[in-house]
């Protein structure tokens, strides 16, 4: 049996799903946290379904160990290729990614929608529905990033190779008339500053992290769940890679020096 006091666990390909881990701790200040960036293995883009899966088990398993009351998928790639097994699996709350589609298509003035996100990601069943559900409302553009994530991960945000590869994938999508890009990867908000200025002002750049720490806040409540402490709660952090390399990254996004732990031998 859980209680509220218990922790909240998140993981992710790689150091990406912090861009998440930051709308949470905003949303919910007294929530303890615990993540797992799984570098070793990203990106998770280029991995057969069967192996992300495997992989999103066996850090769920890590994170309830630890006490974990809920999990958040704060990754598209494994959303798309785990989410319906690990629901299916666990009886804790499980929160995913749900891809910015519905507010974009709302809000577009072309009706043309830019979706940034990885190869994987856009030909899951998840991306797939979605478009065909908004085709009326507007014309929905996918592009696959390759690359992006490897960017982020070395905690290059914007560097010479960044910008080149943004530029490729995104000024297509302007000369085509998106007014509105969709960040489809939990990588993707790190690079937002170096999207928005190759898109211009005139392009709206969103993501679904508040969204995903809102649909946390609610499930917790529906669970009776949510943490009643009234000081700040804390994080804790695991990598599956060598914490000397990932850990400076996090330090970097988390814009906090932090310790990052190795996951466990059995967990890699
Ligand atoms: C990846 O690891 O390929 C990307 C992570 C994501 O889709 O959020």
């Amino acid at each position: 049996m859980h209680s509220a006091a218990d922790p909240i666990g998140v993981f992710d390909s790689g150091v990406g799903g912090l861009s998440v881990l930051r709308e949470i701790r905003r949303e919910l200040p007294a929530e303890n946290l615990l993540y797992v960036a799984d570098s070793a293995h990203a990106p998770y883009g280029d991995k057969t379904q069967a192996f992300i899966e495997a992989r999103a088990f066996a850090i769920t398993r890590f994170l309830l160990d630890r006490g974990a009351k809920a999990i958040v998928v704060a990754c598209n790639t494994a959303t798309g290729a785990a989410v319906a097994s690990l629901r299916s699996h666990f009886t804790q709350p499980i929160v995913a990614m749900e891809p910015a589609i519905k507010p974009a298509a709302a809000q577009t003035k072309t009706g043309v929608v830019g979706v940034l996100a990885t190869r994987r990601t856009l030909a899951s069943h998840n991306f797939v529905k979605l478009f065909e559900r908004y085709a009326s409302e507007a014309e929905i553009l996918p592009q696959a990033c390759p690359g992006l994530v490897e960017q982020v991960e070395s905690g290059d945000l914007a560097g010479v190779k960044t910008r080149n590869l943004l530029e490729t994938y995104v000024l297509p999508l302007v000369a085509r008339g998106a007014d509105t890009l969709v960040l489809g990867c939990t990588h993707y908000p790190f690079l937002r500053p170096l999207i928005q200025d190759i898109a211009g002002p005139n392009v709206a750049v969103i993501d679904s992290s508040e969204a995903v720490a809102r649909q946390l806040r609610h499930r917790l409540v529906a669970h009776d769940l949510l943490a009643d402490r009234e000081t700040s709660g804390n994080e804790q952090y695991w990598s599956s890679a060598d914490p000397a390399i990932t850990g400076p990254v996090i330090a970097q996004l988390w814009r906090r020096n932090v310790e990052v732990r190795r996951l466990p031998e059995s967990f890699v």
